[in-house]
């Protein structure tokens, strides 16, 4: 696994498995194995109600915890001070763990910057290891760093082939907030497992299309938390780093990108 260095220093795997729609038992098994395969960051969220099972598959891998790093995610119904400083109390025991690597803001939210506040707080008590955000535009992420007194180490946000998102990563940058790309794969929607581009691509370095979209973003330096729940998909998404695309292929691939949403609850924000 490659790593990347955050804004304080702590390593996060650049690729991690992500778990939203993952419940019961294919959660804690999907979880478990992907372990076993390599994966050392997994992507939960209260929002997915899955945190317990979570959990419950990083005990079944047996996986040294120092290893792993674990992000998971408060949201609207955490949406004061006090509320944000419970639910991490609440992710630390669903998720069985004495620590969480990266906590997110789900959403922007009026009352984000208190939110924030309570994970700035656990953040230097050592309960959080990096604290950050998630579907923050540039608006509401320039409104936002000018209240809170710790970076967000993260924003994770909705990028794909056909929302690129070369703006946005710019501006995260310039403040040393990195980008972590959300629905990496677009969840398959627009064909995208059979695009032309990315299978004539892929033709010359014998990978497939989710492994060249993947790629793509990963070689600009955005990490990634595609889900699979099948074993060999799992393998096929880890397996990018012993390749690179060309100036050119990247160009190629700029010309997929739509510019805007695949999701219409994101334009709510
Ligand atoms: N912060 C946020 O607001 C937010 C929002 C959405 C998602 N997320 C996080 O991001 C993670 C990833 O996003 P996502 O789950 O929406 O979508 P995604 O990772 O882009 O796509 C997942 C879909 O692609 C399929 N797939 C995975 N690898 C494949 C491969 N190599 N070849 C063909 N099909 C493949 C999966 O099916 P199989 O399982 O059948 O393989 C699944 O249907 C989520 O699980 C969640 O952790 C965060």
């Amino acid at each position: 696994m490659k790593y990347t260095q955050l804004n304080n220093g702590v390593l996060m795997p650049l690729v991690g498995i992500g778990t939203w729609n993952l419940r019961n038992e294919e959660c804690i098994e999907t979880v478990s194995k992907a372990i076993q395969l390599g994966y050392r960051l997994i992507d939960t969220a209260q929002m997915y109600g899955n945190e317990k099972e979570v959990g419950l598959g990083i005990l079944k891998s047996r996986i040294d915890r120092q290893e792993l790093f674990v992000t998971t995610k408060i949201y609207r119904i955490s949406n004061s001070y006090e509320k944000a400083k419970k639910a991490i109390d609440i992710s630390l025991k669903n998720l069985q763990l004495d620590y969480i690597d990266l906590l997110l803001l789900h959403e922007p939210y009026v009352q984000g910057p208190q939110m924030y506040k309570a994970l700035e707080e656990a953040y230097k008590e050592g309960k959080i290891k990096a604290i950050g955000i998630s579907n923050y535009d540039e608006k509401w992420y320039q409104n936002f760093i000018k209240e809170c007194s710790i970076i967000p180490a993260i924003n994770q946000v909705e990028a794909h082939i056909n929302f690129q998102k070369w703006e946005l990563q710019e501006i995260l940058e310039q403040h040393g907030t990195l980008m972590q790309a959300w629905s990496p794969l677009a969840q398959g929607i627009g064909n995208i497992f059979k695009n032309s581009t990315l299978v004539f691509i892929g033709k010359k370095y014998n990978k497939s299309p989710a492994q060249i979209a993947l790629r793509f973003l990963v070689q600009r330096g955005i990490a990634v938390i595609p889900k699979s729940s099948k074993e060999s998909r799992l393998m096929e998404n880890i397996d990018i780093f012993d390749f690179k695309l060309t100036h050119e292929d990247i160009e190629t691939i700029k010309q997929l990108d739509k510019n805007r949403t695949l999701f219409s609850w994101t334009e709510s924000f």
